[in-house]
């Protein structure tokens, strides 16, 4: 066996947050200075025996009133204490349709606890454990920034053709408003295509938002070469159309800002190759967040959801290479022991924004909710919620 291929938590890794199984007080984690600060003294040194037990007890008191949201890449000792673990769309599916539940922890980075605010209702509570847990894909988009390429695209080319904007989920809530308010839509990684032809049946174009990758990579499985897609480089507000000519933007079907996620940049076509010389048999499945080179080399694509299932089903004996965040491929690689699974990147590096939930902050936010106190409410300001919430409905009801 590839001993460079096999996630060894021991060794030295090069990354802003190191892999690690066991749980450390929250004083001892290296990275707690790019955290949320303010959480009282208290909790820094408390031992993980002592957080687990509180947490469990505080949970089995609060009975109905709370409910903790999970997503797959939460670290192993958050996901133990997850009512429901899923992919983003999972999750915000749970919030749409359960509006019972007064308190929801969400255990999960910004944009999906303010999805969830926009769709539970208002006597709900949603609550992320760490305001620093966000997301650095979703940071390369704004309002500002979107709304001018948007004015320059549609005052350009008015009379011309119909543009449909679409964000990907991973974005803030004032570009689901955005969309909302421009006949657009919200999509995530498990119904890009749906979302992609439903735009199709109502415009020309399609302008996609921030992530590239899973733009493009969906719009190759629509059909949809490179030749007509462009790139917009919103770093560049000093070039016109984004560093395109009107040609290219006349041509194009979908235009793609210059978006991405760093953990997913990780995977390569080489990692790919390496593994089937080493495994003939082997089957890889990626992240729709991976670059198109990487997608076309793997077996199968899709959703942190479709990825659990896709190991989780695979035969006994299997051998599985996974382009994902670490978290939840070590989670898949635990959970089936009669198979190998493991992670393309043998640096293993999780994402650095999810990681900053420690259980710490979780005990943290319930047991102020026990206390009748309310810590790291998510509110989405009345202004976007409502045309936020026109989008990410368009997408549950094609979904
Ligand atoms: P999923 O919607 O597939 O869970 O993906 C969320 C995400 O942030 C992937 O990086
Ligand atoms: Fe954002 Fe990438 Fe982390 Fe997903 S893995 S939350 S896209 S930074």
């Amino acid at each position: 066996m590839n001993k460079k291929l096999i996630l060894d938590y021991k060794e030295k890794i090069d990354c802003e947050v190191p892999m690690q199984m066991e749980t450390l007080p929250l004083a001892e984690e290296q990275s707690f200075s790019q955290w949320q600060q303010e959480i009282p003294k208290e909790y820094f040194q408390l031992s993980p025996d002592e957080i687990i037990n509180r947490i469990t007890k505080l949970k089995k008191n609060m009975g109905n009133e709370l409910i903790i949201l999970g997503h797959h890449y939460q670290r192993e000792d958050i996901i133990q204490f997850a009512d429901q673990i899923g992919d983003s769309y999972a999750l915000s599916v749970y919030a749409a349709n359960n509006h019972s539940t007064p308190n929801i922890v969400f255990c999960g980075v910004h944009f999906m606890a303010e999805a969830a605010d926009i769709l539970s209702n208002d006597e709900q509570k949603i609550i992320l454990p760490n305001l620093e847990a966000g997301c650095s894909m979703a940071d390369m988009a704004n309002r500002p920034d979107v709304s001018s390429a948007w004015k320059e695209l549609t005052n350009r080319f008015k009379d011309q053709f119909n543009i449909i904007p679409i964000t990907y989920i991973n974005s803030p809530a004032t570009l689901k408003a955005f969309c909302g308010q421009n006949n657009g839509i919200v999509c995530t990684s498990s119904n890009a295509d749906k979302v992609i032809k439903w735009a199709f049946e109502r415009g020309d174009k399609v302008f996609f938002f921030p992530d590239q990758h899973l733009g493009r990579n969906t719009s190759h499985q629509l059909g949809i070469n490179d030749d007509l897609i462009s790139l917009w480089d919103w770093r560049r507000p000093d070039i016109e159309l984004g560093g395109n000519s009107e040609e290219k933007i006349r041509k194009s079907k979908v235009i793609l800002w210059d978006g991405f996620c760093s953990v997913h940049q990780r995977f390569t076509v080489s990692q790919i190759k390496e593994a089937r010389s080493q495994y003939p048999r082997i089957n890889i499945v990626v992240h729709p967040e991976c670059n198109a080179d990487v997608v076309k080399e793997a077996d199968a694509v899709g959703s942190t959801a479709f990825i659990a299932d896709y190991v989780n089903n695979a035969k006994d004996g299997s051998i599985i290479g996974v382009g994902t965040e670490v978290n939840l491929v070590s989670r898949l690689a635990k959970l089936n022991p009669q198979k190998q699974i493991f992670c393309l990147d043998s640096v293993v590096c999780p994402c650095s924004t999810m990681y900053r939930v420690h259980p710490a902050y979780l005990l943290w936010v319930i047991e102020s909710l026990s206390n009748g106190k309310v810590v790291n409410q998510i509110k989405v300001p009345e202004k976007d919620k409502a045309f936020a919430k026109i989008a990410l409905e368009r997408m549950l009801e094609i979904s």
